[in-house]
């Protein structure tokens, strides 16, 4: 038997010596900013009962939560976050107290993910919470203190971007559509999905209510994105203005702080924790591709405990903070004496990775008409990074899952890739631009003039795409066994290893030339740019330039 004691659980690892002194260091310098402001530390425990985080409104998703039994056979979960427990916390033991009750902590939060994604399943968070205080000054109270934070542990250039959950909830209870279809405008926002998000509204009974969802993610950059909202809203509803004045009000304190222009509003901020009831915020570093700092209003969660409290609050990603605090002193220790100083290369503005193969030549040749200098990209060799000359562009080239891997790690700013591997594969970042070069479409195939659905036994099928195929067998109730194959799927039916594949069709020649027959189309594929949600805040002018060039090229 193989013994797993050397190594430890895939999402965690063992800190040492500077590791720890990073994470100290950041952990020090919020303290600082928290205590000074006159908030104080808890701690709760690393087990709950998994009761706590299960209420109706299922604020985390069961699979992404760690469970164990107690001594008498009840469920726990290890805590995947703090604000929950917190709320049960002040609901019970603080129950009565004077408002508002200031609160810190710095704890860790453990999450199942996916497999070798290089995700942390276990993640240092540090927070505080306002419980008691619906003001505005409360708001401006957290947001003033998260801007101080961020600015004491990330003095490379930060965003802060604030978002009101309420417009996007009050246009959902005004939408006629089913659950499903609220899913995926839901989704389809979260991702700046302007094509999916387009095609889900269409159709939709109340056009002014589906022409503000349409707008919703687009409503994002500076003050410019306060008056096109005002505009969009005018005499449309009664409710979102005050909303938008809300947010308007909040904007002014941030710049009132000397945040001008690190400051973003963002309408399509909608994928925030679902306990959040109006203002979110997030913050964002250059040294790292994800968020660091989440926070917002949550006034419904005390509910769950049996108080009417509001609150406010947010969490900083300490690993991530401190990820950033080695590199820059790693990067100091390595810097030559000033004299001696070799002329330094640029580091490129934009970092994209395309998907070779397949893709890679009308890709290359949509950025030809689009106007950039790609002879690097034409003459490569074996040469995997290439210059775009003159753009401060360089290209990776790489395969199509990693594409997706380098982008959501902000590695790569910007990526191009097709629907079929983003939806095998997921994650989270922007889908912003359908480039409409690729198209194919996913399809369940099967031996010309075979029975596919015929008998009772379940069904096998082979497939480069598990989670698509599961996921719309799923959908259509039905059990089949999914077996992976790598690449030419058409052999396994023909083996007699498969009944049936799941797998992308673009001619049609692969399947006819090996005597196979769609029996169904499972969805259209076509290539997409996506962009690191990071670098989408702070390298928006770049990416907006290059995403309009490509749109100026695109085929129909
Ligand atoms: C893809 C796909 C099909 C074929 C479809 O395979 O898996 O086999 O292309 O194209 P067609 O409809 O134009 O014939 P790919 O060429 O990427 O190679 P692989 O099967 O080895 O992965």
């Amino acid at each position: 038997m193989i013994r797993n004691d050397k190594i430890t659980p895939e999402g965690t690892g063992d800190l040492l010596f500077r590791e720890c002194e990073a994470q100290n260091a950041v952990i020090g310098l919020l303290r600082g900013v928290f205590e000074k402001r006159g908030y104080r530390e808890v701690r709760t425990p690393g087990l709950e009962f998994y009761d706590v985080f299960s209420s109706k409104a299922a604020y985390y998703r069961p699979e992404s939560m760690y469970k164990l039994t107690d001594n008498r056979g009840r469920l726990l979960t290890v805590r995947p976050d703090s604000t929950i427990p917190i709320a049960r916390m002040t609901a019970t033991k603080l129950k009565g107290s004077a408002l508002p009750i200031r609160i810190y902590y710095a704890q860790q939060v453990f999450r199942r993910q996916p497999a070798l994604r290089g995700k942390r399943a276990e993640i240092m968070q540090m927070g505080i919470e306002l419980i008691g205080d619906s003001s505005f000054d409360s708001d401006a109270e957290i947001l003033g203190a998260a801007a101080e934070a961020l600015a004491v542990c990330a003095p490379s250039p930060f965003r802060i971007e604030i978002g009101h959950v309420g417009v996007f909830n009050r246009l959902m209870s005004l939408l006629e559509a089913g659950p499903e279809e609220k899913e995926s405008i839901h989704r389809h926002i979260a991702a700046k999905n302007y094509a999916a998000l387009g095609d889900v509204l269409e159709g939709a009974r109340q056009s002014d209510v589906a022409d503000m969802l349409r707008a919703l993610p687009g409503l994002f950059g500076g003050a410019e994105a306060l008056r096109e909202a005002r505009a969009l809203f005018r005499g449309r509803d009664p409710v979102l203005p005050n909303m938008l004045a809300y947010l308007e009000r909040v904007y002014e304190i941030l710049r009132g702080l000397d945040l001008k222009d690190r400051i973003m509003i963002d309408f399509g901020l909608v994928n925030q924790a679902e306990y959040y009831s109006s203002l979110v915020f997030k913050g964002y570093t250059a040294s790292s591709g994800d968020a660091v700092l989440s926070g917002g209003r949550y006034d419904g969660l005390f509910k769950d405990f049996g108080e009417d409290l509001p609150a406010t609050g947010f969490a900083f990603h300490v690993d991530a903070l401190a990820d950033g605090h080695l590199q820059r002193s790693r990067a100091a220790a390595d810097a030559p004496p000033a004299a001696s100083a070799a002329p330094k290369s640029a580091a490129p503005r934009l970092r994209i990775a395309l998907t070779k193969g397949r893709l890679e030549g009308e890709v290359v040749e949509m950025l030809r008409a689009a106007g950039y200098d790609v002879g690097p990209l034409q003459t490569k060799g074996r040469r995997l990074l290439l210059p775009m000359p003159g753009t401060g562009i360089e290209v990776v080239l790489a395969k199509a899952a990693d594409v997706i891997t380098y982008v959501e790690h902000g590695v790569c700013d910007v990526g191009v890739v097709g629907k079929d591997t983003i939806a095998e594969q997921g994650g989270v970042y922007y889908e912003i631009l359908d480039l409409g070069v690729g198209k194919c479409r996913f399809a369940l195939a099967a031996r010309a003039g075979a029975d596919f659905y015929g008998g009772f036994g379940a069904k096998r099928v082979a497939t480069k795409y598990p989670n698509v195929a599961a996921a719309w067998f799923e959908s259509k109730g039905m059990d089949v066994e999914i077996i992976r194959i790598e690449g030419s799927v058409e052999l396994a039916p023909l083996l007699g290893l498969a009944d049936g594949i799941v797998d992308i069709v673009e001619s049609g020649n692969t399947l006819r030339e090996n005597g196979l027959a769609v029996i169904e189309e499972i969805r259209a594929v076509s290539a997409r740019m996506i962009v690191n949600v990071a670098s989408m805040k702070l390298k928006k002018k770049e990416i907006d330039a290059l995403a309009a060039k490509l749109q100026g090229v695109r085929a129909g």
